[in-house]
């Protein structure tokens, strides 16, 4: 198995992307279906946005200053989400928001991943080596089983209120 960092984020994309077209092609069916879903994509996007706001951005962030634009404006982009997430946690299936909020936050995200991916993962993928990639990816690894896996979780929330008080 790959400790390659962005082996590893670009697994967890893959993962989002398919939850998130489960979502949508459970626009009919009944809302604990959606609520179910809801519940899986927010675990797994906290989980994400954690691995990367504790150890991928700020090592990219401090071995590649040159990308600090795109490293601020992705940090903005987990913060809208951190918020989309908060509110989803404590929405029930049948508000008339919760699907809107939820595709909100399926655009947004898939926005922010895409940018990852097209845009600055290359760059980093071009200036790391492959060992820095691969110690990255073993300390995102070895984190994993810390990170908070709901969005009303004390230190997904701590991230949340650090972000709108700062
Ligand atoms: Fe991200
Ligand atoms: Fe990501």
């Amino acid at each position: 198995m790959s400790t390659d960092a962005i082996v590893l984020l670009k697994e967890d994309h893959k993962e989002m992307r398919r939850l998130f077209r489960e979502f949508q092609d459970a626009q009919e069916g009944p809302p604990r279906r959606r609520q179910e879903l809801v519940t899986r994509i927010l675990a797994a996007l906290t989980v994400h946005t954690y691995l990367e706001n504790e150890v991928m951005y700020p090592e990219v962030r401090r071995l590649l200053p040159d990308l600090e634009d795109d490293i601020l404006e992705s940090y903005e982009e987990h913060h809208v989400a951190d918020v989309l997430c908060a509110e989803l946690a404590t929405m029930d299936a049948d508000d008339e928001r919760f699907v809107a909020k939820t595709t909100v936050l399926i655009e947004n995200v898939t926005h922010h991943v895409e940018e990852e991916e097209q845009e600055w993962f290359p760059k980093v993928r071009e200036a790391l080596g492959r060992k820095q990639l691969q110690e990255i990816g073993e300390r995102m690894l070895a984190l994993r089983p810390d990170a908070p896996r709901t969005p009303t979780a004390p230190k997904a929330l701590k991230k949340a209120l650090d972000a709108l008080t700062a």
